[in-house]
């Protein structure tokens, strides 16, 4: 059903509406990970391993879940000189992971479109990190620039140098759709079912409304992986993402 929707495309594995909700494993061990992975059982299909699990032992789970099926999202927001971001790129392509992260700096967004050739790798591309403010950005050493404005700008760029998607909070995905056009992947964290807990996140959006806001992917980490049942949890936010698709 998802392939006559407006935002699927031949690039971006959407073909069943699973697909687009991406289960943050956000655990410290891969036995931790082994274990919500299968409790959530078939009604997870794609997989985010960040930081915390590829330090600790994540390529191997990743390998795990890619062999079993699964798709599965390297967030490794990879950034240094072109030649280290073109090999590294290389790596995770052959790893036979579905997306991968970069930071959405021109010389890095290049790099890693050379290193994903021939794959079926997407890189997607973090514009401004969501915890940072207009004064941070000042702070780092960039000329006066709102967090919006850098925001477009590397949208634009990272459309104009082939990236596959963006991710940024729900609530700016309608204004990055607008930048980068129908194809693009724009993957939201920051989903929140109605009547969960907010955790740590500032701007939470409803599963629906990310959908409707223009989000190919949504991020769900805490609301599925901490749930008394994170199978039950996960397939509430399919149907959720379904209703709001058809
Ligand atoms: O538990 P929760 O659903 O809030 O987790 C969201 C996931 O998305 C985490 O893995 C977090 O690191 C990631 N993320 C985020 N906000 C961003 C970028 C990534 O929450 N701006």
């Amino acid at each position: 059903m998802s392939d006559a929707m407006p935002l699927s495309s031949d690039s971006i594995p959407v073909g069943d509406v699973r697909d687009r909700l991406i289960i943050g494993l956000d655990v410290p061990s891969p036995d931790e990970a082994r274990a919500i992975v299968k409790r959530i059982g078939d009604a997870g299909t794609f997989y985010k391993i960040g930081y915390q699990l590829a330090y600790a032992g994540g390529f191997e789970i990743a390998r795990e879940l890619i062999a079993e099926g699964k798709k599965v999202f390297m967030d490794l927001k990879l950034h240094d000189i072109g030649n280290t971001v073109e090999e590294g790129v290389r790596s995770v392509a052959k790893l036979g992971a579905t997306f991968l992260t970069v930071h959405a700096y021109p010389q890095t967004m290049s790099a890693a479109v050379a290193g994903k050739a021939g794959s079926n790798l997407k890189i997607l591309a973090v514009t401004v990190l969501t915890s940072y403010s207009d004064q941070d950005l000042v702070e780092a050493g960039y000329a006066p620039v709102s967090t919006d404005e850098l925001v477009a700008k590397r949208a634009g760029q990272a459309r104009d140098l082939g990236i596959d998607g963006i991710v940024c909070a729900a609530t700016e995905a309608a204004k990055v759709r607008a930048i980068v056009g129908p194809n693009l992947a724009i993957v939201t964290p920051g989903i929140r079912p109605a009547g969960s807990s907010a955790d740590d996140q500032k701007r939470i959006v409803t599963p629906g409304d990310a959908i409707r806001a223009g989000a190919s992917h949504l991020v769900v980490a805490r609301p599925i992986v901490k749930a008394a049942d994170p199978r039950a949890a996960a397939q509430a936010i399919v149907k959720e993402m379904a209703a709001a698709l058809a």
